[in-house]
């Protein structure tokens, strides 16, 4: 079944020699105890979109897509939702009463299984306390991190003592995880593999000092995220491109701006060139310094047409 889906999952992460994305879903958790009370956020994410929440009033998962139940069933869901809230409840015990965690602490769990080639699934855990890394589970062991000191050293004593715990976790991992994975991808075809083109735009940032200019390509609107964005000369990438994190925009799509430093005489020339996998081969490539709207096309042919008709005109008059 893995071997039919790959080419369709590597044409959907890829979209490109160059953009190499993983296939995932993970977990993340955060919850903090403050005051003697917990507030939990919890959301459930296939590669970079978000697709479950956990809604902690009712303790129950919000799926965010109508397909963000994949191929499973309600009864599997409803195990699955099960075990989350049982998780819930005991972890909180587990830090503040056997840990002795003291007020406040803050928590943060990544949990979740990846596709790696040639071994197929993995699946991993990551727990970090303060914003510092605790302890991690590996096929079928909780290790401590060498940071976490004392505490986790007891922390994975006590769960890897547990085997009934670390057995549902293993099998939750590799094999529920992949399972639910593989039904979320098929059954979101349409949403993730729809292609949407990014506008972009160019502007002057800041200058970096006397004589200098900085130039900023604003690319936004696309999807999915992999892109390629560099300042050209001609056929030559501009190594002194400077490409700004990926940003999320507000619908989904996501946003860019890839900047350059150059003597305020030699920006004449440059462009900034976009490949995305939306343009199907057909570069976006905005000129500095060129008009930025259609405007300037337009007034020349404005010019262009009002020269023929006086022309035209002149010509009539001397016929007739
Ligand atoms: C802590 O919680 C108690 C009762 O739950 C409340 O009265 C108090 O104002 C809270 N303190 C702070 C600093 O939030
Ligand atoms: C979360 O659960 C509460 C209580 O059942 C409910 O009122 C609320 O609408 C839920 N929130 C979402 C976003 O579903
Ligand atoms: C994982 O654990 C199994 C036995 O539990 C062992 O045979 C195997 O070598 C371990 N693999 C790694 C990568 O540690
Ligand atoms: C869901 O789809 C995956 C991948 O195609 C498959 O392995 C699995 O058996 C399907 N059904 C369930 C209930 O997991």
């Amino acid at each position: 079944m893995l071997f039919l889906l790959l080419p369709f999952l590597s044409a959907l992460f890829q979209g490109g020699d160059r953009f190499e994305e993983s296939i995932s879903y993970h977990l993340m958790q955060t919850s903090s105890f403050h005051n003697h009370s917990w507030v939990h956020v919890g959301s459930g994410w296939l590669g970079e979109l978000q697709t479950h929440r956990w809604n902690s009033s009712s303790n129950t998962i919000i799926y965010l897509y109508p397909w963000s139940r994949g191929n499973f069933s309600n009864k599997e869901l409803m195990d699955v939702e099960r075990l989350f809230q049982l998780y819930f409840n005991e972890h909180q015990d587990f830090y503040i009463s056997q840990l002795m965690f003291k007020d406040p602490f803050d928590l943060q769990v990544t949990v979740g299984c990846e596709l790696h080639s040639g071994k197929g699934f993995l699946g991993f855990k990551q727990v970090a306390i303060q914003g510092h890394d605790f302890m991690s589970f590996q096929n079928e062991t909780f290790l401590p991190s060498p940071r976490g000191g004392e505490k986790a050293q007891k922390a994975c004593k006590l769960l890897n003592f547990n085997e009934a715990y670390t057995q549902r976790l293993y099998r939750l991992l590799s094999d529920t995880c992949p399972r639910f994975t593989l039904g979320l991808l098929e059954a979101g075809k349409a949403h993730l593999q729809q292609l949407v083109k990014p506008e972009a735009w160019l502007s002057s940032g800041h200058s970096p000092g006397p004589g200098r200019l900085l130039l900023v390509c604003h690319v936004s609107g696309f999807y999915p995220k992999p892109v390629w964005v560099m300042w050209m000369r001609g056929e030559q990438g501009q190594l002194g491109t400077q490409r700004g994190d990926i940003l999320p925009n507000a619908d989904g799509t996501w946003y860019l701006q890839a900047t350059l430093d150059v003597a305020a005489g030699e920006a004449a020339g440059l462009a900034c060139r976009v490949k995305h996998s939306s343009l199907g081969g057909q570069d976006l490539i905005l000129h500095w310094g060129a008009p930025q709207s259609a405007l300037g096309l337009i007034l020349f042919a404005v010019i262009v047409a009002l020269a023929l008709l006086t022309g035209l005109g002149f010509w009539f008059r001397k016929r007739w």
